[in-house]
């Protein structure tokens, strides 16, 4: 008999709740209240990222979302002082290391963590050691998996931003490369999460790759919730990613 696949966690990113809430820039939409609402709706987690210009989330929404939140938190941050004094703060049950430019209008791309093992390298042990599960935002490429391995970062995620822009033949090279990855990286013990542009109509082959065991979603989800409400879109994702596994 085949093994069964590890079952899908679905995390959902709450930011661009708070995007809306800071262009008025008042207090509503709450993204706390947004958060327990995934919850309801079958988030397994939910994941904020404090960027460096408090462009949506901002310190005091990790500190109520820390207090409010049954399931685990997942603070995506940049690999800077400041961003690892605040998880040291208030340990968050992970912490997703991810490339930030000032001038990005998202994450343009997975982290260099080949390139910077010297830079990662107490950062990630620092998170590791207050028993923050660490997880490094990698494109799906082996030698960003070797430089995972060599952090002892026991998670990785996967940059599906490329697999959700292209399309065709490009797209199924694009989507072997992520299934390879995720292989490799569950071969060498880092479990393998994936995220970044996942839809309704392309999160199919992503939540079918066997050894991913996480797909964090956020842009999407909050955009469709206008047409069918939060609960009906993170339902709908939920029933998408079901469906394959
Ligand atoms: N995973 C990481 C590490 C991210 O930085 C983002 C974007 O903030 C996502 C997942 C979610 O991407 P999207 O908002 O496109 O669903």
């Amino acid at each position: 008999m085949p093994n069964s696949p590890a079952p899908l966690r679905l995390g959902v990113n709450i930011d661009h709740v708070a995007t809306i809430r800071n262009a008025r820039g008042g207090t509503h939409p709450d993204p706390v209240k947004a958060a327990l609402l995934a919850v309801k709706a079958g988030a397994d987690g939910i994941t904020a990222h404090l960027r460096e210009d408090r462009r949506h989330i901002r310190d005091e929404d990790i500190a109520t979302l820390m207090a409010a939140l049954t399931v685990p938190l997942n603070l995506e941050m940049a690999a800077t002082e400041e961003m690892l004094e605040i998880a040291l703060k208030h340990r968050p049950h992970a912490a997703c290391i991810v490339p930030e430019k000032r001038e990005e209008r998202t994450t343009e791309g997975g982290l260099d963590a080949a390139g910077q093992l010297e830079t990662l390298r107490p950062i990630v042990s620092a998170l590791g050691g207050a028993g923050i599960r660490v997880s490094l935002f990698i494109e799906p490429d082996p030698a960003q998996i070797d430089a995972a391995i060599r952090l002892g970062a026991p998670v990785v995620e996967f940059h599906t931003g490329r697999y959700a822009h292209l399309d065709g033949a490009v797209r199924a090279e694009e989507l072997r490369r992520v299934s390879d990855a995720a292989a490799l990286a569950a071969k060498n013990g880092i479990e393998p999460h994936a995220g970044h542009g996942l839809t309704f109509d392309n999160v199919g082959p992503i939540a079918a790759i066997p050894q991913v065991v996480e797909l964090n979603i956020g842009h999407f989800l909050i955009g469709e919730a206008i047409f069918g409400g939060l609960e009906g879109s993170i339902r709908e994702m939920r029933r998408q990613m079901d469906l394959v596994r």
